[in-house]
């Protein structure tokens, strides 16, 4: 019997389906042959017009009204399905939200993130969902001065919640408060529950408007600015992180945490690979060097172990500019 014949007729739920990560996760899926309960918050808003297009939706995919604070909404959408993809979680620009701004003063980032999924998870349990793959971020994982130096970051860390407040990183806090949180409440109620923790996400986008992470490649493509700093990025592609979320709910043995994160590059590194294949676009002048800039050495081995693949960097970049430019954001 062929994988996706053991697959057919199974019901799931994929949170904040219209996002960027979300939209790979829900094509994926229909191209499996999965019924999606897609939740959006607003389902009848243009922006998310490439889900409806995407092969299969006219006959696999439901779209359900619902927001993570709204108990009742997300157990509507959960209702009925064997498994959960919990995506939505709110992604500032930026580490540092400003408490003026709406929507992401550190209430709009911090509530949706933790009391958010714990409302996804109260609902998996009400409606005897089987698994639930949680959407985590290496956010979670390596915001800690205790982290061990020089040496590899795997599952066993966590970033510390009570740093990432002295920093003002609030998204590192909602992350790692979301994910401890999740894995506590599915021990204390027996709820089968894995994250995946990706580091940067960049490739290409289903959705028209760029999401947090595509902007920071965007500026390097559009600001022509004299100087920008040269950091370290750990990155993966967005549909290898889709990829990894549906290895990991197919698979009897996976359990607890998975870091998704192949790759370290820097600012200088893809300036370069975009240049190499793009000459033509407004690249920063010239890269600054950052004393004592951390640079995680974190391990994807466990993921590998499970069977998980990546592409390359260049892949990953060179497939992002070629979809800015199909949605009209980048000439
Ligand atoms: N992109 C990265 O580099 C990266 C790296 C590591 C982890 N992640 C994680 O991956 C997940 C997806 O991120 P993304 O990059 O795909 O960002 P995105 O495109 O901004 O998607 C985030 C989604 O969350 C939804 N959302 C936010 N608050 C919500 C609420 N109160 N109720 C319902 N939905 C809500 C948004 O819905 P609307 O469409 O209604 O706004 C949006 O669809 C997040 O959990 C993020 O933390 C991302």
């Amino acid at each position: 019997m062929a994988a996706w014949e053991a697959e057919k007729d199974r019901t799931v739920c994929v949170t904040g389906a219209g996002g960027y990560l979300a939209s790979w996760v829900v094509k994926l899926l229909l191209s499996r042959h999965y019924t999606v309960h897609a939740t959006l918050r607003k389902p009848n808003d243009e922006k998310y017009v490439h889900l409806k297009k995407l092969d299969k939706a006219a006959e696999n995919l439901k779209l359900f009204k619902a927001d993570l604070l709204d108990y009742n909404s997300i157990s509507a959408a959960i209702r009925g399905c064997d498994g959960v993809f919990h995506v939505a979680s709110p992604v500032p620009s930026g580490s540092v939200p400003n408490p003026e701004a709406r929507p992401f003063s550190i209430v709009e980032l911090v509530e949706p993130a933790v009391k958010g999924t714990l409302n996804v998870l109260k609902a998996c349990s009400e409606a005897n969902v089987k698994r639930v793959v949680v959407v985590s971020s290496t956010a979670a994982v390596v915001m800690s001065p205790n982290l061990p130096e020089g040496e590899i970051i795997d599952e066993k860390c966590w970033s510390d919640g009570e740093y990432c407040k002295a920093i003002n990183n609030w998204y590192c806090y909602s992350k790692m408060v979301a994910e401890s949180e999740a894995l506590q409440y599915a021990k204390e109620i027996g709820l089968d529950v894995l994250t995946v923790c990706p580091s940067y996400i960049f490739g290409p986008m289903l959705q028209h408007d760029a999401n947090a992470s595509s902007l920071i490649l965007l500026k390097l493509l559009k600001d022509g600015c004299e100087e920008t700093e040269n950091k370290f990025y750990n990155t993966v592609d967005v549909r290898d992180v889709a990829e990894a979320l549906l290895l990991v709910y197919g698979r009897p043995e996976a359990e607890g945490r998975y870091i998704c994160s192949p790759h370290v590059t820097t600012t200088k590194d893809m300036v370069e690979t975009l240049r190499k294949n793009y000459a033509n676009y407004k690249y920063p002048k010239r890269l600054i060097e950052v004393k004592d800039q951390s640079r995680w050495n974190v391990s994807s081995e466990k993921l590998v172990r499970l069977g998980w693949r990546f592409r390359p960097v260049e892949e990953t970049l060179v497939d992002s500019i070629e979809s800015y430019r199909q949605a009209g954001i980048l000439d």
